[in-house]
């Protein structure tokens, strides 16, 4: 699919205090700046009309866009994020999106974080996850049903989000972490597995035609390297301390 635009938003400087796993360490928010920048700039050097929305206060996690909505070329849904912290993200989102699609919304009892959904052509792959339960998965189905869409509900046994571990890096070709090497619903595409130790890496972002992976990973680079397409590497370390990545910085559409 090709995207002309991407909606962002800029870290706000209470990111310290958004959800995370990871140990290592606190964001520095001058350095996310400038790697949230950086980021921006891919994207528009990909093509992309880059909307860049002001941070959110009170919601140190809002930068991470994608866990808001899923944007399909005929509709945008709203999602119900899972983690409760997270929920008052979902209206100035819906706003920013309002003058490109009509809007569907999840709703309670449904919950869907974005980063949970993988959409390659007209088939959605939806990650059951700490954040996104079967109701909220299903509410997504059918809202994307009438627009000829598939979907296929996937545990995610491992990492925050589905796209924490399984990405589209080209139209039949899947980059993706051991945990979902092998797994069934992932049959019919060639898979490039990235190593244990570069597991962070699955999380990378085809826009256009160019991959934008994060800096570190050489194995997987050069793995994708025989992809044959242009690759942009992005130091994301900011991000990583806060369990986001490349996905989760934008909606493209
Ligand atoms: N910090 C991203 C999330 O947990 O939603």
């Amino acid at each position: 699919m090709r995207y002309t635009h991407a909606i962002t938003r800029r870290p706000g400087k209470e990111m310290a205090a958004g959800i995370t796993t990871s140990m290592l360490g606190a964001p520095d928010h001058k350095n996310a700046m400038d790697q949230f920048d950086a980021y921006a700039k891919s994207l528009s050097d990909c093509g992309v009309s880059v909307t860049v929305l002001d941070p959110l206060e009170g919601y140190p996690d809002a930068h991470f866009v994608e866990d808001a909505a899923v944007v399909t070329p005929d509709v945008a849904i709203i999602t119900n994020p899972g983690a409760a912290s997270r929920k008052g993200e979902v209206p100035s989102i819906a706003s920013a999106l309002e003058p490109f699609r009509k809007t569907v919304w999840v709703r309670p009892p449904g919950t869907l974080d974005g980063g949970d959904v993988l959409m390659v052509g007209h088939h959605l792959f939806i990650g059951l996850s700490d954040r996104t339960n079967e109701n909220g998965a299903r509410q997504l189905g059918e809202a994307v049903a009438g627009f000829g869409y598939t979907w296929t509900p996937v545990p995610v046994a491992a990492g925050l989000h589905f796209k924490s571990s399984v990405n589209a890096v080209g139209n039949d070709t899947l980059l993706t972490t051991q945990t979902f090497a092998d797994h069934p619903a992932l049959a019919g595409f060639h898979r490039i597995v990235v190593s244990p130790q570069e597991e962070y890496a699955g999380n990378t972002l085809l826009v256009n035609g160019h991959l934008i992976m994060p800096a570190g990973f050489p194995d997987t680079r050069q793995k994708l390297h025989a992809l044959d397409k242009h690759i942009i590497e992005l130091d994301t370390s900011e991000f990583r301390k806060m369990d986001g990545g490349l996905t989760c910085l934008s909606l493209r559409f």
